[in-house]
């Protein structure tokens, strides 16, 4: 009776967290740790496990069963683990869970099921009973479909994990789900967003279709994602969109459209991104964008447009961005005549753009758009090619240092086509460099390489024009 009693008031006297740890410890299963910090964490990783415990401590708030070798998820799987909040099965070989396999966790926040890939297919009662979840990650399985009510109980679901399955269409189970506020859908088979595919999603922030086969949008499919903050579409089929595709996101701030086959850009397409800051147009096929595209992207500060097919960029469709911070141009077939001299210009004054090497015309092909030098015929510029030496010598302009040297450029320009016909690659000194986002850009550094008849030209111009003055003839006929 004594003993008893002494052991009831050793008990009492024992603080309350000693008394857990004591709890979480002792029901530890084989083969597992288990830890009391804040709360009980029972960790099984690593393990070797081909099956469950029987058993878990009944105070356990996170179990970590990653990287064994379970393969099958019986009902009730874990038993009732009242506190349990985080379950994770990453990197196990699961392919079959039996409906009402969490059943029993009914406070479970997080379930983690990554990297099974032989999980590809989910009975619609898989998530019976597991009410609170928010972070559901089913990332590199092997799943082609989910059913459409699967998710009927996870109303609280905030995060859905599904990038790197085989689905191939968007699920219709996320539909209407007002709490979902990241969707990763990245690395599917996915075709099309339909115009119902992502209905009643108010709350999500962050879509990411990206490294899918989607090419088509169907007008208005994100119509209701007025939250949404960031879009990848990048790495798709896309070779058009819809008039009002992005119609309502007025919230995006970030939009990724590279790796697609986009030819031209409508200025219908990003008329409510008063928000956008960065906008990802690279590696598409670009051709031709209309004036007033990036007339409403007034918090803009990044816009790539790098490896399309552009040749020019007409100054009104820029006009009204003042504020880009960063402009990616590298990789496009660029026409270095008069129509780019307003954008040498800027990135001389903002220092905004990164290289722009000129494609054509020949006279500059292979030089960057800063080294060009455009030539001035009565003060308005004078495209190379057009350029006609009998009379243009005797009307251009020397008075500055810049139309000094365009004149030199002009008069030897013939020399250099014929004796260096591939200027692309002879004038050019290529190296790589890398840009922020890891994509390689082809930069002009070099400077060109002057044939010795030139440079004694150029010489004899200087000097000329510092002792005689008033003698473009001379030189025009001395040098060519
Ligand atoms: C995983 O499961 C599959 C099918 O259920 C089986 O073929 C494979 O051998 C298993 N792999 C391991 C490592 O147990
Ligand atoms: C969203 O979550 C809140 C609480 O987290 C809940 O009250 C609400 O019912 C949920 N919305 C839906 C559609 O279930
Ligand atoms: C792209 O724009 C050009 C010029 O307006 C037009 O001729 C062409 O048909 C357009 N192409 C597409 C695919 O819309
Ligand atoms: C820019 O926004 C205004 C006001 O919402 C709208 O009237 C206009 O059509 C938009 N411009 C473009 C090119 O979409
Ligand atoms: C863009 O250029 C690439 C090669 O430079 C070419 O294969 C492709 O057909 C071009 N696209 C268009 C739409 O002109
Ligand atoms: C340049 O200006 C002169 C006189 O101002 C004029 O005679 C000549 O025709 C002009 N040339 C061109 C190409 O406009
Ligand atoms: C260049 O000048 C020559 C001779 O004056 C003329 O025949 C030719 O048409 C001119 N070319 C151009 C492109 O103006
Ligand atoms: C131009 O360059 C290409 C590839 O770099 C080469 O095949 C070709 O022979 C060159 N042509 C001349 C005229 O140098
Ligand atoms: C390019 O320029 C760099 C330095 O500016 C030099 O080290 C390199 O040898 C050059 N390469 C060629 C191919 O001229």
């Amino acid at each position: 009776m004594t003993v008893i009693i002494f052991t009831v008031s050793v008990l009492c006297l024992l603080p309350q967290e000693v008394l857990a740890r004591w709890a979480c410890v002792r029901a530890c299963p084989p083969s597992c740790t288990c830890t009391q910090e804040k709360s009980c964490s029972v960790l099984c990783d690593r393990s070797g496990l081909a099956e469950l415990p029987k058993e878990f401590p009944c105070e356990a708030s996170a179990i970590n069963l990653d990287k064994n070798r379970l393969k099958f998820l019986s009902e009730r799987a874990f038993g009732t683990l009242p506190s349990l909040k985080s379950l994770s099965l990453d990197h196990n070989n699961i392919s079959f869970i039996t409906p009402g396999a969490f059943k029993g966790l009914s406070n479970l926040v997080e379930l983690k099921m990554a990297h099974n890939e032989y999980i590809s297919y989910l009975h619609t009662r898989t998530f019976t009973g597991v009410k609170k979840l928010v972070h559901l990650d089913l990332s590199d399985c092997n799943l082609f479909s989910i059913p459409d009510r699967i998710f009927i109980e996870q109303t609280a679901l905030k995060e859905l994990l599904c990038f790197q399955n085989n689905f191939r269409r968007i699920p219709g189970a996320i539909r209407g789900m007002e709490n979902l506020t990241h969707i990763y859908l990245e690395r599917n088979k996915i075709e099309a967003v339909a115009y119902n595919s992502l209905l009643g999603l108010g709350s999500l922030k962050y879509l990411n279709l990206q490294e899918n086969r989607i090419n088509v949008i169907h007008e208005q499919a994100f119509q209701d994602l007025t939250r949404l903050e960031n879009l990848y579409l990048n790495d798709n089929l896309l070779s058009d969109l819809p008039k009002l595709a992005f119609k309502g996101l007025s919230r995006l701030k970030m939009l990724n459209l590279g790796g697609n086959q986009l030819t031209n850009l409508s200025k219908t397409w990003f008329s409510d991104q008063v928000e956008l800051e960065v906008l990802y147009l690279d590696r598409n096929q670009l051709l031709y964008i209309e004036e007033g595209t990036f007339e409403n992207l007034t918090s803009l500060i990044t816009l790539h447009l790098n490896s399309n097919n552009l040749t020019t960029l007409p100054f009104p469709v820029f006009q009204p961005i003042y504020f880009l911070g960063r402009l990616y141009l590298f990789r496009n077939p660029w026409e270095c005549d008069c129509s780019l001299e307003w954008l040498k210009e800027w990135m001389e004054n903002y220092k905004l753009v990164r290289d722009i090497p000129c494609a054509s015309p020949s006279s500059v092909a292979g030089l960057d758009l800063g080294e060009v030098v455009f030539a001035k015929v009565n003060g308005t510029c004078v495209d190379p090619a057009d350029l006609n030496l009998t009379t243009a010598s005797s009307e251009i302009t020397s008075t500055t240092e810049n139309r000094f040297k365009s004149l030199i450029f002009t008069l030897i320009h013939p020399e250099f086509g014929d004796q260096m016909g591939n200027g692309t690659e002879s004038l050019r000194n290529g190296t790589l460099i890398e840009s922020e986002d890891g994509q390689l850009s082809a930069g002009v550094t070099g400077q060109r390489a002057w044939p010795s008849e030139s440079l004694f030209c150029f010489i004899v111009m200087w000097l000329s024009l510092g002792l005689i003055g008033q003698s473009d003839l001379f030189f025009s006929l001395y040098c060519t």
